[in-house]
């Protein structure tokens, strides 16, 4: 009898937490980013155990029993390597331009992709990966992305590069059959509100909210992606997240 009471407040607990019944070891490339830090977050509230990653650690302030913090660089394959092997899920938010050759293939995005797929092919019990991407792969008709629509003029060329290496990694994963992937995109505009819980998931096209607006908050976005680290509901395939 009471071990049947105490299996029942152990299950009301989790339920109330929201904390996984089975945590996960959850790396986070860009924990320092200004997604990756409500990723971080998400994480750890709902029980996880997490890595957090960064070039330079000492700028992540977060101190938490389940957290570590590790200095690493994408750009590093042997320290790829060893911070992702036997991990459960590797989530990837970063951002940049390596070099300045303006080329798509330089955009941090995409050869972080290559890097990561090139690493966790090899592993016979390989993390899934999880790629935050970005709005301009997203259909805004059918088979015209964001992306073709934006006025090059007034998008400084770094960016151009990264949003066109942003849909060159979003490519790459589509012939990636050996790695379990999931490209969760963001919508045109991320916002500072609250976590509500409360979002539509979409696949490749931009969700619009009642006013025509395709925007989530920063917070909701991390809710999106721990629940697909948790989950794995769209193994190979791009998701997008909105109101
Ligand atoms: N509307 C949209 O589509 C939209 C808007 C905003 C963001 N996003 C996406 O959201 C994601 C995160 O954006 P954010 O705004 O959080 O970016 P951010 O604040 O600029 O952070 C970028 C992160 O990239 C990490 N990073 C850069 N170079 C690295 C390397 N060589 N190795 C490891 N980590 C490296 C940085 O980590 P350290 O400096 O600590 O090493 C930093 O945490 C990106 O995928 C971005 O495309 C999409």
């Amino acid at each position: 009898m009471r071990q049947l009471i105490f299996t029942c407040l152990a299950l009301l607990l989790m339920a109330s937490t929201g904390h996984a019944d089975e945590s996960l070891d959850i790396v986070i490339y860009g924990a320092s980013g200004k997604v990756g830090e409500h990723v971080v977050r998400e994480a750890l509230d709902r029980g996880h155990r997490v890595t957090a990653v960064s070039r330079k650690p000492e700028q992540i302030e977060m101190r938490h029993d389940r957290l570590s913090v590790v200095k690493g660089d994408l750009l590093d394959k042997a320290s790829v390597t060893e911070i992702v092997s036997g991990r459960d899920v590797v989530i990837l938010s970063v951002r940049g331009v390596i070099g300045d050759s303006g080329k798509p293939e330089s955009a941090l995005q995409f050869m972080a992709a290559e890097m990561l797929v090139d690493v966790l092919y090899r592993q016979e019990k390989a993390p899934r990966l999880l790629h935050v991407g970005g709005s301009g792969s997203l259909e805004i008709e059918p088979g015209i992305r964001y992306a073709a629509k934006l006025p090059k003029i007034l998008i400084p060329r770094g960016l151009e590069v990264e949003i066109l290496g942003q849909i060159l990694a979003l490519e790459f994963y589509g012939k990636v059959d050996d790695v379990k992937w999931t490209y969760v995109t963001p919508p045109k505009n991320f916002t500072n509100g609250p976590r509500t819980g409360v979002f539509r998931i979409g696949g490749s096209q931009a969700l619009r909210d009642k006013l025509g607006r395709t925007r989530v908050s920063r917070a909701d976005f991390a809710v999106a992606l721990i629940d697909e680290a948790e989950q794995a509901a769209h193994l190979r395939q791009q998701i997008s997240v909105a109101y």
